[in-house]
């Protein structure tokens, strides 16, 4: 088994999944001011210090994946991230694209950036202890979207990215989300995401990258959020299992899904109902941001009576998402 391998695997199995708590600096800004507490690059570091030290988060998390400036920060006790995570038995990852930019000619449609330089980030990032990382690519669905430039771009810099990572000794998380805004169908969003998750894999084949050394990090195939559609678990369960039926080779160890905006309790039976259809060849877990810390950062709102009662509102959804593997 390769030393990739073996960390893809490690993210994967044992009914364990990946928290991710990598916003930007930007977004984890506008969450906190959202629920009241002022968005300071010390805030930021204690409320990731509130996840990471949750009781019990190794049971039910392999990987925790770290924005750069929570990377760079200590906790209390004086250990940087990285170093505290290894001491649980949990895997450090590090969000390295620099954000979604808009497209030259495709108005309304992004791609990607960061590539410039990743060799060498890579490289600090391994030293810093990181094990694996994560690159973000969004896919719109509307009127003419997703352009064919928009598709190739960014499975083009998704599959550089995965070969740049694996190159320096990282597993890359390859993230193509197609997101749930807009009105189209279940159907409609099976469609691309199919499409989508067809042009990746022929890119990392061009890339050379290993397929045995990834994990997948799609979207589950929903509805959008303004189609008025209303699927039964299973239909989504179905669909989504479908389109990576259809995709992904069995190479990969593991998928693990994003959240997207779905709540945290339907993400969760979502997941529950997809291990139940077929025998699948990968290992399908979750690798959640909102639908895992959502609940926390609502009860904790900044105030430090609220600590106990946030961990345990993460270790909630821990748990439940665990039990649904
Ligand atoms: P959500 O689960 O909130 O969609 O976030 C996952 C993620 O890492 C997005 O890049």
């Amino acid at each position: 088994m390769s030393a990739l391998n073996k960390i893809a695997r490690t993210l994967v199995s044992n009914r364990r999944g990946i928290l991710a708590a990598d916003e930007s600096i930007g977004t984890m800004s506008s969450r906190l001011e959202k629920v009241g507490v002022e968005p300071t690059e010390e805030n930021r570091r204690v409320y990731r210090e509130l996840i990471v030290t949750t009781p019990q988060l190794a049971e039910s998390v392999s990987g925790v994946i770290l924005a750069d400036e929570t990377f760079h920060q200590k906790l209390a006790n004086g250990r940087t991230f990285p170093e505290y995570l290894d001491e649980l038995g949990i895997l450090a990852g590090i969000k390295v694209d620099t954000g979604a930019k808009p497209l030259a000619g495709a108005p309304d449609e992004k791609v990607t950036e960061g590539l410039d330089g990743l060799r060498e980030r890579v490289a600090a990032y391994v030293r810093g202890g990181a094990t694996f990382a994560k690159w973000r690519a969004v896919i719109t669905i509307g009127d003419n979207r997703p352009s064919a430039r928009a598709v190739r771009a960014n499975v083009h810099a998704l599959a550089r990215y995965a070969g740049l990572c694996q190159e320096g000794g990282l597993v890359p998380i390859v993230e193509p989300e197609v997101l749930m805004d807009g009105s189209h169908s279940l159907a409609r969003c099976q469609e691309v995401t199919t499409s989508v998750l067809e042009s990746l894999f022929e890119e990392l084949d061009l890339m050379q990258v290993q397929l045995d050394g990834i994990v997948l990090k799609p979207n589950m195939v929903v509805p959008g959020s303004d189609s008025g559609e209303r699927p039964t678990v299973t239909d989504v369960a179905r669909a989504t299992v479908d389109a990576l039926h259809a995709t992904v080779p069995p190479s990969v160890p593991g998928i693990a899904f994003l959240s997207g905006g779905q709540s945290p309790e339907l993400a969760t039976q979502h997941l529950a109902a997809m291990q139940k259809l077929d025998p699948l060849p990968w290992e399908l877990t979750y690798s959640f941001g909102r639908a895992l810390v959502g609940p926390a950062l609502e009860t904790w709102r900044g105030d430090e009576g609220n600590w106990a009662a946030a961990q345990q509102a993460l270790s909630e959804r821990a748990v439940a998402n665990a039990a649904a593997r």
